[in-house]
């Protein structure tokens, strides 16, 4: 069953949601432009994202890793034995195997993933290293309904680690922790990992790293879109910005048009100015306060949470009841 389930996995082309050509145009036609984030994951976007992870400046994954390293068998305490594990947005797996190597006879593991290449890779992986566990990819936008296979009666637990959830706006983050609320069910919890508000320039450097892999990261998304969806945009005549938003507490990600250009896509033309920009991503950054606002609303309460010394990223425990 587990190992049928990653060869299905495996059929899939990259980025098997369903944003059409329609979608991403009226996105780049009407002011502010923007371009879903989802499009960063393609194969190559994934192996940047990895490489990301290893900078000096990106201090996210190191940070939330130690609190893992630290902290995980606490985690794990509390949650009890025997649990079902939905990994949302499963990346490399460095910090789930932190959990999964703490936990009680985990039972099952369901990595859920847009990017079906990696999330085949990180299944068989994962089946390999802990024969024990059901490993059970789903290549899934987890923004939509989810059709998780049969758990039986295993506790489940959402993880969402990455500050992934900041790349959703307040409403969508509110959404979103709704939905994983209702997966979890009544006896359900989440881990989930967010990156704390700190000061401007380690933030913006975060985002735009000296040896240039974000910017690569960035510019990438449009390469995926071009040869996806046939739009000619020159992504010679972009270039990467990062800014810190204070007002709405995250970091947004531009391509910046460096030219006045025009793609013509069908009848549709798109015409950038030099200067006009596309906004890719947002990662939102939390007060504890804020976060608890939102897991609040969307009917979680929080339980136990570990931050690093320095206080720049935090672990949170949500609990369904
Ligand atoms: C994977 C969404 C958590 O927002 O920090 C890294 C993606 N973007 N560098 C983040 C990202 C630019 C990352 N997340």
């Amino acid at each position: 069953m587990a190992s049928s389930n990653i060869a299905l996995a495996e059929r899939f082309t990259d980025g098997c949601y369903d944003q059409g050509l329609s979608e991403v145009l009226r996105g780049l036609l009407y002011i502010p432009r923007q371009l879903s984030h989802v499009w960063l994951y393609d194969e190559r976007g994934c192996r940047l994202f990895e490489k990301i992870c290893q900078l000096p400046e990106y201090y996210l994954t190191r940070t939330e890793t130690g609190i893992m390293t630290r902290d995980a068998s606490a985690m794990a305490a509390l949650l009890g034995a025997q649990l079902a594990v939905i990994e949302l947005g499963s990346g490399d797996g460095t910090k789930t195997r932190l959990l999964l190597d703490a936990l009680v006879h985990p039972r099952s593991y369901v990595p859920v993933d847009i990017a079906a290449s990696s999330l085949a890779r990180t299944a068989r992986a994962m089946q390999r290293d802990y024969p024990q566990l059901q490993v059970l990819p789903l290549c899934a936008d987890f923004t939509r309904p989810l059709q998780l296979p049969p758990l039986g009666s295993a506790r489940r637990l959402l993880y969402f680690p990455g500050s992934t959830l900041g790349n959703y706006a307040p409403e969508d983050a509110v959404r979103l922790l709704r939905s994983m609320r209702e997966v979890a069910g009544p006896e359900g919890a989440a881990l989930i990992g967010f990156d704390l508000i700190k000061e401007r320039s380690l933030l913006e450097r975060a985002y735009d790293d000296a040896d240039g892999v974000t910017a690569e990261f960035n510019l990438n998304s449009l390469r995926h879109v071009n040869r996806r969806l046939g739009i000619g945009l020159d992504v010679s005549h972009f270039r990467h910005r990062a800014v810190w938003v204070a007002a709405e507490q995250r970091i947004e990600m531009h391509l910046v048009s460096t030219a006045d250009q025009t793609a013509r896509v069908g009848a549709a033309v798109i015409r950038l100015q030099r200067g006009d920009f596309i906004r890719t991503e947002y990662a939102y950054k939390y007060t504890l306060e804020g976060f608890a606002r939102l897991a609040q609303q969307a009917g979680w309460s929080l339980s136990q949470g570990w931050s690093d010394a320095q206080r720049w990223f935090r672990v949170q425990l949500l609990a369904a009841n």
